[in-house]
C-alpha cells in the first residue's frame, strides 16, 4: 500500500515508518516540524535504505494536502500529526482543539474528495478517563477526561465514528496507546522530547546522562503495589507493528483497539529495571503526587490479540535498554 503518514518525523510515527517499509508498503509524509526535525526523517532514510517523500506543511492548510493526494496515489493514511502535551492543553485548550480536531477535519474532507476510504488514528489511554482496570474497549470512554488534549483525541474517535457510520465502504481504526517507551535498536531514532520531559522513561534517560540530577517519584502512597504509580508501557517497536496489523486486518465500520502491553509496571519497578539493564544508577527523591494523575491503569489487550493477530514481543527491560542506548548516543536527540 501507499500510505499517507502525518506527523511522519515524530516519535511514534518514525518507528511506524520503519515497521511499513521493512513489510514492504511505501510512504508518504507531512508533517510541519513543529515537534520534530527533518533528521529524524533522514535517520529512517538510512536505516530503511530508502527515499521517502515529505512535504513540510500543516495539516490545517488544505491546498497543501490536496497537491499530496494529486501528487500521489493514496490507499490508506496513518495520522499521528497532533499537539501531545497535557499541561500546555490546559493552558491553551483553543490551540489543541484547532490543531487536533481541526487537522482531522481537513484530513476527512480531503480523504473524501479523493476517495480514500481508509485511517488509522493515534488515540490515547486518557479517552478513558479513570475506568476499571484493566481498561477494556467496551468500557464507555469519555465521561471524565481530565485535559483538553484528552478531549481532543475523545472527539476525534466520535467524528470518526460518525462518518464511518455515513460510508459502508468506509473502514477507520483508533488505536487507544497505553505508554510507549522504547526507540529503535539501532539507536538511530527515538523519543526527542523539548525542554524538561514529563513523561517518566525521557526523564530517567536524562537523569542517567547526568542532563538532569534526580527523579522525583510524584507519590508512593497510591494503594498499588509499592505506592508509585502504575503503568502499561509498551515498547515503540510493538507499538509500530501495531499500525501494520491494523492496516492488514482493517474492515468496513468504525474499530477501536486498545495497544499496551498488558501488564502494569510502578514507577518503582520501571527504575529498578532501568538500572539491572543498563547498569546505570538513578537517583531518585519522592515528590507530592502530580495534579490528574491516576494511581493505575493498563490495557486489557485480547480484541488487539484475536483481531488484529497482533501481540508484544519487547519486554520492559528491552525498552530501557534501546532507550538507553538512543538517550546515550543522541544526548542532545536530533541536534547534532
Ligand atoms: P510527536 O510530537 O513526536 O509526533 C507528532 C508529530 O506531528 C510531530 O512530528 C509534529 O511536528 C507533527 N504535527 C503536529 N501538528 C501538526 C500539524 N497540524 N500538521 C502537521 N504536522 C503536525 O508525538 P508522538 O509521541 O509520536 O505521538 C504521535 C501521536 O500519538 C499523537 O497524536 C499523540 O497525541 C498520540 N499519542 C502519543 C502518546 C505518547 O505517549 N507518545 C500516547 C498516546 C497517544
Ligand atoms: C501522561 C499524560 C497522558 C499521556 C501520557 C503519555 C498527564 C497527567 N498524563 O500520562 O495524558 O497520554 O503521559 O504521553 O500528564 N512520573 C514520575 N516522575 C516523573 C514523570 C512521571 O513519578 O518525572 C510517574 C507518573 O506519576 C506516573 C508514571 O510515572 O505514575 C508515568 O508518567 P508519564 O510518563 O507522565 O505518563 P502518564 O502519567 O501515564
Amino acid at each position: 500500500m501507499n500510505i499517507l503518514v502525518t506527523g511522519g518525523a515524530g516519535y511514534i510515527g518514525t518507528h511506524t515508518i520503519v515497521a511499513l517499509i521493512s513489510n514492504g508498503h511505501s510512504v508518504v509524509v507531512i508533517d510541519n516540524l513543529i515537534n520534530s526535525s527533518r533528521e529524524s526523517l533522514r535517520r529512517v532514510e538510512e536505516i530503511t535504505d530508502t527515499t521517502i517523500p515529505f512535504y513540510e506543511a500543516d495539516l490545517r492548510d488544505y491546498d497543501t494536502l490536496g497537491g499530496i493526494f494529486n501528487e500521489h496515489p493514496i490507499d490508506a493514511v496513518i495520522h499521528f500529526a497532533g499537539l501531545k502535551a497535557v499541561g500546555e492543553s490546559t493552558e491553551n485548550p483553543a490551540r489543541y482543539y484547532r490543531f487536533n480536531v481541526g487537522s482531522t477535519l481537513n484530513l476527512l474532507k480531503i480523504m473524501n474528495e479523493y476517495n480514500v476510504k481508509k485511517l488509522v488514528f493515534s488515540s490515547s489511554a486518557t479517552v478513558y478517563g479513570s475506568a476499571p482496570v484493566p481498561y477494556v474497549e467496551s468500557h464507555p470512554a469519555g465521561r471524565d477526561i481530565t485535559s483538553p488534549y484528552g478531549k481532543t483525541k475523545y472527539m476525534i474517535e466520535e467524528i470518526l465514528s460518525d462518518v464511518a457510520m455515513s460510508d459502508s465502504s468506509i473502514e477507520f481504526t483508533s488505536l487507544r496507546y497505553f505508554n510507549p517507551i522504547g526507540a529503535h535498536e539501532s539507536g538511530r531514532i527515538g523519543e526527542n522530547p523539548t525542554g524538561t520531559p514529563n513523561n517518566l522513561m525521557p526523564y530517567i534517560t536524562q537523569v542517567a546522562t547526568k542532563q538532569r540530577e534526580s527523579l522525583r517519584i510524584w507519590g508512593d502512597d497510591y494503594d498499588t503495589v509499592d505506592g508509585t504509580g502504575v503503568r502499561d508501557y509498551i515498547h515503540v517497536s510493538d507499538l509500530a507493528s501495531g499500525h501494520l496489523a491494523a492496516l492488514t486486518h482493517s474492515k468496513p465500520g468504525y474499530h477501536v483497539y486498545n495497544l499496551g502491553s498488558g501488564k502494569g509496571t510502578s514507577v518503582l519497578e520501571l527504575l529498578r529495571a532501568f538500572e539491572v539493564s543498563t547498569g546505570q544508577k538513578i537517583p531518585y527523591e519522592i515528590a507530592p503526587r502530580r495534579p490528574g494523575d491516576l494511581p493505575e491503569f493498563y490495557a486489557d489487550v485480547h480484541l488487539a490479540n484475536s483481531e488484529l493477530n497482533w501481540q508484544t514481543t519487547k519486554t520492559v527491560e528491552d525498552a530501557c535498554r534501546d532507550s538507553w542506548r538512543w538517550q546515550s548516543e543522541n544526548p542532545n536527540g536530533y541536534e547534532q
